[in-house]
């Protein structure tokens, strides 16, 4: 039994470091505000404007969005909305012209998160 316990901590600590050790997101939330929302880069791929940099941009940014933690709110949602964020991304990237990113509304989730 004490063995067992003493398997589940050690479990638990290289699972606990290897979470705060994991990759740091390659972006926080600012910066993705900054570049991808307010600097544009969303709208500019929605349009169907975006070069094949900006669209892998858009993407990898979105991805790291969902690996920050929000200021406020169900962290649950803020995953399920990044990732969905990330699908609209990705479609963007795959069609050739405009591709609606309905999901980058930005008073819905400031509300909700900011
Ligand atoms: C998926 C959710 C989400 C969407 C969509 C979103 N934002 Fe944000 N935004 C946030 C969060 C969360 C913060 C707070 C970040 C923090 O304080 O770390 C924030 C902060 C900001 C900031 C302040 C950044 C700073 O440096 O303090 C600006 C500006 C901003 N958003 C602009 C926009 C604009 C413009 C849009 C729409 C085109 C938008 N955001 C869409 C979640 C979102």
């Amino acid at each position: 039994m004490r063995n067992l316990v003493m398997g589940l901590l050690g479990l638990s600590a290289v699972f606990g470091a290897g979470y705060v050790y994991a990759d740091e997101p390659k972006y926080t939330i600012k910066q993705v505000m900054k570049e991808a929302m307010k600097g544009g880069l969303c709208a500019k791929v929605a349009k169907g404007e975006g070069s094949k940099e900006d669209k892998e941009k858009l993407v990898e940014m979105f991805t790291a969005m969902g690996q920050n933690t929000p200021p406020k709110g169900d962290k649950g949602d803020w995953d399920k909305l990044c990732a969905k964020l990330v699908a609209d991304a990705k479609a963007a990237q795959k069609a050739e012209g405009k591709s609606a990113i309905k999901s980058a509304n930005c008073k819905a989730c400031h509300d909700n998160f900011k």
